[in-house]
């Protein structure tokens, strides 16, 4: 099974996965987690130079390609081969973020990436947990942090990206579930694993 979390930054997806993580392996599941861009040692380079301050303009084509580069060598070097292997894979980030960032936050045609992604062959999530937080909480959240490329970005950025996963909430609502990142770390937590252990059960038939 391949589960993925989204959400803006300081959305608490790290912290939920971690805990879901321990939960399925307690009962007995093998896990593997990736975040997106990264993972494979490829896949780090292009994170690093992703996330990179640069005085260079970088244009969401070029972010798109450098994702899909990351996101193809995941595919092939990672990803299909736990999941061949029973494990849960769980990743912080998967392609819902590139609909949500580059195309709702910057504007990129989703055509252009509908064609690059189709084109891909790559893995759906089976389930996927959108952490739901304001861009004014993000951005209050992550405040006492160093940030990255992306997360100096603007709260109006912000604002139109947290749009883009509504919009991706209210186009797959068999697949995409959302929850509200302003409830405490348990409910949130107790949320995340029933809906897991819900979607195991489904899948074992
Ligand atoms: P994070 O995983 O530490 O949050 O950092 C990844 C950053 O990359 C985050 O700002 C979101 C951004 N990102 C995109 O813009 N598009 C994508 O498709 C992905 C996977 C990440």
């Amino acid at each position: 099974m391949f589960i993925s979390f989204e959400g803006i930054e300081g959305s608490g997806k790290s912290t939920q996965i971690d805990l879901l993580e321990s939960h399925l392996k307690k009962l007995g599941h093998k896990v593997a987690k990736l975040r997106e861009p990264g993972t494979t040692l490829m896949g780090e380079k292009i994170r690093d130079i992703f996330l990179q301050d640069t005085v260079e303009k970088v244009d969401p084509i070029t972010e798109a390609l450098l994702l899909y580069a990351s996101r193809k060598h995941l595919d092939q070097n990672f990803l299909r081969e736990k999941i061949s292997q029973d494990y849960i894979v769980i990743a912080d980030r998967y392609s819902d973020a590139t609909f949500a960032y580059q195309c709702f936050g910057k504007g990129l045609s989703k055509d252009f990436i509908d064609f690059i992604h189709n084109s891909s062959n790559l893995l759906t999530p089976d389930l996927t947990f959108y952490m739901d937080i304001t861009a004014e909480m993000s951005r209050e959240r992550i405040s006492n942090r160093e940030m990255d490329r992306m997360e100096s970005e603007s709260i109006e950025f912000f604002d139109k990206v947290r749009k883009g996963y509504l919009e991706i909430v209210s186009e797959n609502p068999e697949r995409v579930i959302s929850l509200d990142a302003t409830k405490s770390i348990d409910e949130l937590k107790d949320e995340i694993t029933l809906k897991t252990i819900e979607k195991l059960n489904a899948s074992l038939g």
